[in-house]
């Protein structure tokens, strides 16, 4: 089986809720019942900090089961032998969650292979996450990312993904900078306009003020002008609550749980139908019965061949 899809998260500027993004919508969809992969891209190990203690990560650096090392060693032998040295598993609150993390050396071991003599480096995120066989092992892998200001890893994450989600703050300055940023990429992927925008979805986080909700509206209008008219803005936004800055901290507490999963759980419904349809990715969100039903019909069509 390897039906697993996989979502890349990035953005123009930083500090806009990648990070935060990316835990919520693993946590949820591991509620859901999905196996969740993270891969935390971002050297500065904010993600996975939230799901590992600072020596745990120290130690996975030291024994080699970081990102560098998956690398190197997919670069040396052309293939991963162990898998699971680099798939972490750690709890989240009840969720039990895989993550891949980064090193120190991470910016060094990326430049190596930008810089270097390997032919299709745009590649080396989707060859890496294949022969860690992601699409078998999860139904969802998010990859987590920096912003666009090193343009590198917004490019192997466009590579390596089937969907891509990039959070904005509901300003004019977000607004532009992600409309640069989206304007720039197809030249700098070399893939074709339509095709990349068509698997985009921006999202507005951090909404704090009803102006803001308010110029919500002419923002979409910009993006739709300057960008594409089939660009895809989520209707659902994330307020900006505290709850969700203190989400998977030691300072969280039930009522911060309640209210994320109370803003979170609109978005999620909105995401699973742009999901599906980008990624063709709806066999992921069916219920147990949907399955089965799924299973029977193959079968009768099976049957029919037969005959
Ligand atoms: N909706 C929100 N409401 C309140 N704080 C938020 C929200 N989203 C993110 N934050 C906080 O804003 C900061 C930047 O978010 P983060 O997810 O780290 O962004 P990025 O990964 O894009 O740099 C963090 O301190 C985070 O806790
Ligand atoms: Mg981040």
């Amino acid at each position: 089986m390897s039906d697993g899809r996989i979502l890349g998260i990035f953005s123009a500027p930083g500090g806009v809720g990648k990070t935060t993004i990316t835990i919520c919508l693993g946590w949820f969809l591991r509620r859901f019942g999905l196996k969740v992969l993270l891969v935390d891209l971002d050297p500065s190990i904010s993600l996975s900090l939230l799901f590992f203690k600072e020596e745990k990560l120290i130690e996975l650096e030291r024994r080699k089961k970081t990102l560098s090392s998956a690398i190197d060693e997919l670069l040396e032998k052309k293939t991963i032998d162990e898998i699971e040295k680099y798939l972490h598993m750690s709890k989240f609150y009840d969720s039990e969650i895989d993550v891949v993390v980064p090193d120190m050396r991470f910016p060094d071991t990326i430049d190596r292979v930008w810089y270097g003599p390997r032919a299709r480096r745009e590649y080396i995120l989707k060859d890496l996450l294949d022969s860690l066989k992601v699409r078998e092992n999860y139904d969802i892998t998010i990859v987590d990312t920096i912003p666009f200001f090193d343009k590198k890893y917004t490019t192997i994450t466009i590579y390596a993904s089937d969907a891509y989600l990039i959070p904005l703050r509901p300003t004019l300055i977000d607004v532009y900078r992600t409309t640069r940023m989206l304007k720039e990429l197809p030249q700098l992927t070399g893939i074709d306009e339509n095709k990349l925008y068509s698997k985009i979805g921006l999202i507005f986080n951090m909404v704090a003020t009803s102006k803001q909700r308010r110029m919500i509206e002419a923002y979409r209008d910009i993006l739709a002008r300057k960008i594409s008219p089939h660009i895809y803005v989520f209707n659902n936004y994330l307020p900006n609550r505290v709850s969700f800055s203190r989400i998977g901290t030691e300072e969280a507490t039930r009522q911060d749980i309640r209210i994320v999963e109370e803003v979170f759980g609109k978005f999620l419904e909105e995401f699973k139908e742009w999901f599906s349809n980008v990624a063709d990715a709806e066999h992921l969100f069916l219920g147990p019965e949907e399955k089965v039903a799924k299973i029977v019909q193959t079968m009768k069509k099976l049957e029919k061949i037969i005959r």
